[in-house]
């Protein structure tokens, strides 16, 4: 049985994650704050995959703990997906300690955090990727988003030299991808950005669960590690 271990999954491109590593013949451990996990759990057991729901805070150690435990349950983590995140975005005059911390501790703390508690129940030739954004370059608006973003980056290449050539490690850096994250966006401001995107479309969900298939699978990817995959339509900066 291979397991794996989707964080984040009540958003959008989370469900879409765990739908499809479900659907490629994982079992699914399926993490997040919401309640909205045990939806997706339940659809994802409707349509005949094998998924656990745990409802849990990844900021804190308990939460983390929880998640890893019932992973245990269930064998060694072949797959692990850190989706979860955040924003609270504001000019830097305007952004508050608050505001800073908790992107930092959810994007980037509880990243490493579980990737690092993960480790010794992975299996030998295991996959992390971890969700970065398109906005580790450099956002407007979104410093403590592109800073915990571009955390990400540099988490995955160190641990990927740490844990090779046992585990992989890399990232997605998606652009704007329609999920209540991205709607969230003033439609001006989402217009112009869809406007300014080569293919002139926000990408779906689905974009982001397909590249991460494709690098949580050894078969396909196994020589592919402490990589940074940009899925965001060709725009890369601006
Ligand atoms: N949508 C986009 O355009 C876009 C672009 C680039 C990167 N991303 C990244 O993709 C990932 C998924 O984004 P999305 O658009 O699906 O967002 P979303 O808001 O729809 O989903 C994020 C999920 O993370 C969960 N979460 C937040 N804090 C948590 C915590 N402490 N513990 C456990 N779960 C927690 C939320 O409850 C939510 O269900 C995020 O990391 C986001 O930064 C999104």
């Amino acid at each position: 049985m291979s397991v794996a271990v989707v964080t984040g999954v009540a958003g959008g491109i989370g469900a879409s994650l765990a739908g499809r590593l479900a659907a490629g013949g994982h079992t699914v451990v399926a993490v997040d704050l919401a309640d909205g996990v045990h939806d997706v759990v339940e659809r994802l057991s409707a349509d005949g995959h094998a998924a656990i729901g745990v409802q849990a805070d990844l900021t804190g150690s308990s939460g983390r703990s929880e998640v890893l435990g019932a992973a245990a349950a269930v064998g060694p983590i072949h797959v692990l997906v850190n989706n979860a995140g955040i924003t609270r975005d504001a000019r830097l005059v305007k952004m508050d300690e608050a505001q800073f911390g908790a992107v930092i501790a959810v994007n980037l703390g509880a990243v490493y955090a579980l990737s690092v508690e993960a480790v010794d129940q992975m299996a030998d030739g295991g996959s992390i990727v971890s969700i970065s954004s398109r906005a580790y370059l450099g956002n407007f608006g979104q410093f403590n988003y592109s800073m915990s973003k571009g955390g990400v980056v540099g988490l995955t290449r160190a641990l990927a030299l740490e844990l090779a050539p046992r585990i992989r490690v890399n990232a997605i850096a998606p652009g704007l991808i329609e999920t209540p994250m991205a709607l969230a966006i003033p439609e001006e401001i989402r217009n112009r950005m869809v406007e300014a995107n080569p293919m002139k479309r926000m990408g779906a969900p689905n974009d982001i669960a397909e590249a991460v298939a494709w690098l949580a699978d050894g078969d396909r990817s196994g020589y592919v590690t402490g990589h940074v995959l940009v899925v965001g339509g060709g725009r890369s900066l601006g």
